[in-house]
C-alpha cells in the first residue's frame, strides 16, 4: 500500500515503542506493574496516601530517561521520518511519558498520558519543566503554594489530555497504526474503533496481538525497531 492513497494518518504508540530503548513496560512479566501497584504509584489517592513513593517512582524514572543510556531506536526514529516526507495531515498519539518521540525529530505529537520532563501544580494548574527531583516540599512558581507539585502524568482516574484534538483527528484520518500497545487501557484501546467506524485503514504493529487485536485490519508481530521501519518503507515506496 503506497503513502498516495492516504491523506491523513494518526499513530497510536504505547510502552513497546520504547522498550528497544532501555525503558520498562509495564505488563511485561518483569514490566513496572509487577514492582509496583498501579494504585500506589499511579492515582490521585495514591499521591495522597504516600506523595513521597510517588516522587521517588517518577524521580527515579525521569533520572534514567535524562540519563544518557536512554536514547530513541530504530522505530522513534522512522515514525519521525514518515511525518517528515509525508504530504497530509500527521498526527502522533503516545501514551508514553517519555520525550524519546521528539527527540527522534517527530513534531505533531500528543501526550496523552503527560510527560515525565513537566511538572504541574494540582492548586493552581500551572505547568512548567520539571525540576529533576520533585519533592513535597517544592513551591509552585505562579501560586507560590507548597505541597502541590506532582508529575504532569496522569493518572488512573484522571482523564488524559486533549482528546478533542485526538478523535477530531481519528475521525479526520484514513490510516491508523498502532504500535506497541496492550491494548488495555481505555480511552486508547478504543482508539482503533472509532478509527475503523469512519472506515481508516487499521494496522497493528506490536510483539504479540494486544487485547483488541481482533479490531485491526492488518496485523504483524516482531520488535518495534525492526517492523515499524519496514512498515514505513512500504508506505513511501
Ligand atoms: P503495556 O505494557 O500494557 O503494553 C506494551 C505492549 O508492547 C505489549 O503488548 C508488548 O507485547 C508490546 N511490546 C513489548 N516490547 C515490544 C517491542 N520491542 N516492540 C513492539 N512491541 C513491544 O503498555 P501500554 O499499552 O503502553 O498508563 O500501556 C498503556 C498504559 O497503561 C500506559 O500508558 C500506562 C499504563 O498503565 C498510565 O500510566 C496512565
Amino acid at each position: 500500500m503506497s503513502r498516495q492513497h492516504h491523506k491523513s494518518i494518526v499513530v497510536l504508540t504505547g510502552a513497546g515503542v520504547s522498550a528497544e530503548s532501555g525503558i520498562s513496560t509495564f505488563r511485561a512479566l518483569d514490566g513496572l506493574w509487577e514492582s509496583y501497584r498501579i494504585e500506589d504509584v499511579a492515582s490521585p489517592r495514591g499521591f495522597a496516601a504516600n506523595p513521597h513513593l510517588v516522587h521517588r517512582f517518577y524521580n527515579d524514572r525521569r533520572k534514567r530517561l535524562l540519563s544518557g543510556t536512554v536514547q530513541p531506536n530504530r522505530a522513534h526514529r522512522a515514525l519521525a521520518d514518515l511525518e517528515a516526507s509525508f504530504r497530509g495531515a500527521f498526527l502522533l498519539v503516545t501514551q508514553n511519558i517519555d520525550d524519546l518521540h521528539e527527540r527522534a525529530g517527530s513534531k505533531n505529537v500528543i501526550h496523552m498520558h503527560g510527560e515525565l520532563l513537566k511538572q504541574r501544580c494540582a492548586y493552581c494548574g500551572d505547568i512548567e519543566a520539571a525540576t529533576p527531583q520533585l519533592g513535597i516540599t517544592d513551591a509552585c512558581a505562579r501560586c507560590h503554594r507548597t505541597g502541590g507539585i506532582r508529575p504532569h502524568v496522569v493518572w488512573f482516574g484522571e482523564t488524559p489530555l486533549r482528546m478533542e484534538d485526538i478523535y477530531s483527528a481519528i475521525e479526520d484520518c484514513n490510516l491508523f497504526i498502532a504500535i506497541g500497545t496492550s491494548g488495555n487501557v481505555y480511552p486508547a484501546a478504543g482508539f482503533v474503533a472509532a478509527a475503523a467506524a469512519v472506515g481508516a485503514h487499521t494496522v497493528e504493529l506490536n510483539l504479540e496481538p494486544s487485547a483488541v487485536e481482533s479490531a485491526f485490519a492488518e496485523k504483524k508481530y516482531g520488535p518495534a525497531g525492526t517492523l515499524v521501519p519496514e512498515f514505513v518503507s512500504t508506505l513511501q515506496g
